[in-house]
């Protein structure tokens, strides 16, 4: 077993994840997996060779041979840029369509194997906050804080709005939920690591609450030794 601290911080997608993971990293300086990017960034591989999503082959050849990169920039709280095959894919991997592609692959068991080993080299001192569906119940079961983000479908798709409409993209609200609805159902009933609190997490509703409340619940979850920097 790893002595390296790991937090886990899964759930549902517009649960606020990627922010309070990254901004947790930050704060407590540990190194940050987004788990999600790694599936993003195999079903756009997948989407960019053509490859139908039904052909479980040719998907884990796909993903054996997708080579992803992770840039942090000097602010550890911003969103790192993501490489794909050596191509800066960052603003496609975050489409609802590379999200609707990687949680269908995310279904596949050898997807999912062959993603294992990438995910668990990540665990290196000082520590490491792993944002995802299965961080705490498959990957890193062994992690000693663990929580379960949620918040409503509804606000969970009027995040993602925003999110988007910042960004740029022009989407529509009602879509967006009948999506996000979805691709939860979805998550929540593949056979393999499906989306649910691990036995031990700690589920944390963030209907309603503020970026900075949600990271404040988190941390009051870890020894005073690790909020102390
Ligand atoms: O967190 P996200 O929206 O970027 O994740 C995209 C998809 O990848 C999501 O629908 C399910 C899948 N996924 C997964 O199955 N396991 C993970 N640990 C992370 C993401």
């Amino acid at each position: 077993m790893s002595t390296i601290p790991v937090l886990t911080i899964d759930g549902p997608s517009g649960s606020g994840k990627g922010t309070i993971s990254r901004a947790l990293a930050a704060r407590l300086g540990w190194h940050y997996l987004d788990s999600g990017a790694l599936y993003r960034a195999v079903g756009l591989a997948a989407a960019w060779a053509d490859i139908d999503l039904s052909d479980a082959d040719a998907l884990l050849r796909c993903t054996e041979e997708s080579h992803v990169q992770f840039r942090q920039a000097s602010d550890p709280a911003e969103e790192p840029r993501i490489l794909l095959n050596g191509v800066d894919a960052t603003d496609e991997l975050r489409t609802e369509t590379a999200g609707a592609a990687a949680s269908a692959i995310a279904a596949l068991p050898q997807v999912r194997a062959a993603l294992t080993t990438r995910q668990r080299r990540a665990r290196r001192m000082p520590g490491l906050v792993a944002d995802g569906r299965d961080m705490g119940t498959v990957i890193f079961a062994d992690a000693p804080y663990k929580v379960f983000l949620t918040a409503s479908a509804d606000e969970r798709a009027q995040r993602r709005y925003k999110q988007l409409k910042e960004k740029g993209v022009s989407v529509k609200l009602d879509s967006l939920l009948r999506e996000i609805v979805a691709r939860d159902q979805r998550d929540a009933q593949r056979a393999v690591a499906p989306l649910m609190p691990a036995a031990d997490a700690v589920t944390i509703d963030t209907t309603g609450l503020g970026i900075a409340a949600v990271i404040e619940k988190v941390l009051a979850l870890l020894p005073e030794s690790l909020r102390q920097r």
